[in-house]
């Protein structure tokens, strides 16, 4: 007996994260998401998936120095940088940098000051190499502005404004950690063959590349862009779906009610779009959210976190195709913290396959094939 997709099949214990899709609840470490996405900033919650609890102030004003202090690139990723082609999607070009990251260090067993420098280096490796690409220098970190701020000067060379800065770190909150999800599973198999932190963030990267998981935000804005006005979304999304193809920012593995973090994300583009590219996107979302309950009744198909994570990533200044890699900058924190506790309780994953080829065959000598 099989189950396609591991669907509901529980292989590993976790205390960072718990998704309860029916109820459309996501919790880290016993909070709620709705609290933490009011209360904390990014650097709190990644506190609290390393450390397991909130940070006081003093612990705070700590991780976010040590955080500023890593942000400096080794002089291999800097090489392998100047390398890559300026073509070169950023979701590949942060999985290959972070594996230069590693490049001439012998194999050592994941631990949190890695985690802690990996996941600052992040957001620094994704804008040298957007900066790349665009024929400028990479900029020179900023040690006194935090994890979201950072990330958005390095991109333009500008201080953001409050408002990206509060766009940005919401978002990096809600992302940061989501249960077993196809990329923190794949970090997690990873680190169970005792391999390192590095080889655990490259293949989740890998996995978070794809439309069904990290790669659907650009795909959103490329769809609320091609309907361009609120009265051709009926005619364009029926079209989309009679020709079988997914719209990008609907349906969930776990969710069978309304992602949580698409209704604070929701919020947060009101406050935060352009009036008439929200109204759009609503009413997108209405649409789509009809034509899949009229199309689909079976299947509950709502909202999830990539539909406004594609508006709110766009009001912060961001340029579409740095969507997907930009989800990394926050879930960095919670893969990583995934690794520490696989290598902590650690059993290799290796699962079972289901044989179904051919039964047994001679092998013909290679002239006698036909
Ligand atoms: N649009 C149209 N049809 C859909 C959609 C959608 N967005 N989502 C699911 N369906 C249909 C499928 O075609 C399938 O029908 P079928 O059995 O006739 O082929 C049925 O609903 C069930 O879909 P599955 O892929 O089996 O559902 P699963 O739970 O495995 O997949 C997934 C979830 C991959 C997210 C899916 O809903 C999807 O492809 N959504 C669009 C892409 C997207 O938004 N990805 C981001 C996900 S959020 C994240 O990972 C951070």
């Amino acid at each position: 007996m099989i189950t396609q997709g591991l669907e509901g099949v529980i292989v590993a214990q976790t205390a960072l994260s718990r998704v309860d899709g029916a109820r459309g609840v996501l919790i880290y470490r016993g909070y709620d998401i709705r609290d933490l996405a009011r209360a904390v900033s990014f650097e709190e919650v990644a506190h609290l998936f390393w450390y397991g609890a909130l940070p006081t102030r003093a612990q705070l004003d700590a991780l976010k120095k040590q955080l500023a202090q890593q942000r400096t690139l080794p002089d291999a990723a800097l090489n392998v940088l100047r390398a890559l082609p300026p073509t070169t999607a950023p979701i590949d070009a942060l999985r290959t940098l972070v594996s230069a990251l590693d490049a001439g260090r012998p194999l050592t067993p994941p631990d949190l000051p890695q985690a802690i420098a990996l996941t600052a280096q992040t957001p620094v490796l994704l804008a040298a190499f957007d900066r790349a690409r665009r024929g400028l220098a990479p900029l020179t970190p900023r040690p006194d502005l935090d994890h979201a701020a950072n990330y958005l000067y390095l991109l333009s060379g500008e201080i953001p404004t409050t408002a990206q800065v509060r766009a940005l770190d919401t978002y990096l909150v809600l992302l940061a950690d989501h249960g077993l999800n196809a990329s923190t599973f794949a970090a997690r198999v990873v680190a169970s063959t005792g391999s390192d932190l590095y080889s655990c963030a490259a293949a989740a990267l890998g996995a978070l590349k794809g439309p069904l998981h990290g790669g659907a935000p650009s795909r959103v804005l490329d769809m609320i862009e091609a309907i361009g006005a609120e009265e051709n979304a009926e005619t364009w999304m029926r079209g989309a779906l009679a020709r079988k193809e997914r719209l990008m920012g609907f349906g969930h593995r776990m969710y069978k009610t309304t992602d949580p973090r698409a209704e604070i994300l929701r919020g947060l583009a009101r406050d935060v779009c352009a009036p008439a590219f929200f109204a759009l996107a609503q009413r997108v979302e209405e649409t789509g959210l009809r034509l899949l309950h009229e199309q689909r009744p079976a299947e509950r198909l709502y909202t999830n976190v990539e539909f406004y994570s594609a508006a709110v990533l766009h009001a912060a200044g961001l340029p579409k195709d740095l969507f997907t890699a930009t989800f990394a900058v926050s879930r960095m924190s919670g893969w990583t913290a995934h690794v520490l506790e696989q290598v902590n309780h650690n059993r290799i994953i290796r699962p079972d396959a289901e044989y179904v080829g051919p039964a047994a065959q001679s092998v013909i000598p290679l002239d006698q094939r036909a």
